[in-house]
């Protein structure tokens, strides 16, 4: 883990967390590499709004060393962590052995405290992506030259207001984080494989949990028109059904609306709506895959939504399938509706306001 590395490969691939250091000093010379490469960082706007400072005197160990004893106070239950036994070599106690010694020995590191300015237009989640860019170099530049590192959340809980003490932190500036290097002691096995369980990659456009891509790519938040949803039956028998649904059921029809190619008959049911639906060119019967013009039977459900032009947007920008553009509702200007498909292939229908 000591070897220095040029091979951007090797560097990432064993960039581990390190918490046990040997009593060498990090040298000058080291750690301006260090944070050298953190300035190679892309910020917003290229606006490098960022202070990274190293933290070395005495006093300001001290508060390191209160800040880190106060975030494993929080972080101990939080975890399950306890000192473990001496007798106990358990891979658990021995990663709890290295996160204890780390913190005890807090006062002893050198570290470096990450500081971002705040800027009114841009979210802290936002100004975050300006800055942990620049820690992730840094990160990189230490394993690179056999330093190790381990990120912390001293600058957290109670230690923030402790660490902008001890250094003077304006309040416009956001504490981003915190890292503390030395040299590493004793042995490191590779990367967890752990770190792969999230299937947050795709390299073959597929994934195994696609919900984790597609939340990342654009949500919407539908604001709902009507309370219910709208049913959709597609039948090419319409006497025998509306005889079932008014004659049998009693279900009081709201009116009938012609469509380009068909149309739909409308029953209320509680907060929601029946639709007796009816094309000019029949479909075959019975049921089968896709939308309404595909077959007859349950063919696809309606949500009535406002908004609809900022949903069809969203869709675009997503992996959903749309399977029939937003379109004006010709009977009723400045309404609109369009077909989506469920991942399972099922349609719904988004009707309402544009
Ligand atoms: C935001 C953040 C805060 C962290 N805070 C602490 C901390 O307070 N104490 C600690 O020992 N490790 C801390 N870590 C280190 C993580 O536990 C470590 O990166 C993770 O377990 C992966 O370990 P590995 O590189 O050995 O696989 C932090 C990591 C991150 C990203």
């Amino acid at each position: 883990m000591h070897a220095e590395t040029r091979d951007v490969w090797e560097t990432m691939s064993t960039a581990r967390t390190i918490r046990r250091f040997t009593d060498e000093r990090v040298d000058d010379a080291t750690l301006r590499r260090c944070l050298e490469a953190a300035t190679w960082a892309p910020s917003g706007a290229n606006a490098q709004a960022w202070r990274f400072v190293v933290l070395r005197s005495p006093q300001q160990r001290a508060v390191v060393a209160q800040a880190a004893a106060h975030a494993l106070a929080v972080i101990e239950p939080v975890y399950g962590m306890t000192r473990p036994a001496a007798d106990d070599h358990s891979p658990r106690a021995r990663n709890n052995r290295a996160t204890y010694e780390l913190h005890d020995r807090a006062g002893e590191c050198t570290s470096v405290l990450f500081t971002q300015k705040r800027f009114p237009t841009a979210s802290e989640l936002l100004l975050g992506g300006s800055i942990f860019p620049a820690m992730q170099n840094f990160l990189l530049a230490a394993r690179a030259q056999g330093l190790g590192a381990c990120l912390t959340g001293w600058a957290s809980y109670d230690g923030e207001q402790m660490l902008r003490d001890a250094v003077g932190v304006p309040d416009d500036w956001m504490l981003a984080g915190h890292i503390v290097v030395g040299w590493p002691k004793g042995r490191h096995g590779p990367l967890r494989a752990g770190r792969w369980r999230t299937p947050s990659t795709s390299i073959d456009g597929t994934l195994r949990r696609p919900i984790c891509w597609r939340a990342s790519v654009g949500s919407v938040k539908l604001d709902l028109l009507t309370p219910g949803i709208e049913v959709g039956l597609v039948t090419t028998d319409l006497d025998s059904m509306t005889a079932f649904y008014e004659g049998f059921l009693a279900l009081v029809p709201q009116g009938e609306i012609e469509f380009e190619g068909g149309s739909q008959r409308r029953y209320s049911l509680g907060g929601s709506v029946l639709k007796l639906v009816t094309y000019t060119t029949p479909p075959a019967a019975p049921a089968a895959p896709g939308g309404g013009r595909a077959q007859a039977g349950l063919r696809y459900f309606t949500i009535g939504v406002n908004k609809l032009r900022a949903v069809a947007d969203t869709f675009a920008a997503s992996d959903y399938e749309v399977v029939e553009p937003l379109t004006e509702f010709a009977p009723v200007p400045g309404m609109g509706w369009m077909f989506v498909a469920d991942p399972d292939g099922n349609w719904i229908e988004l009707f309402g306001t544009l």
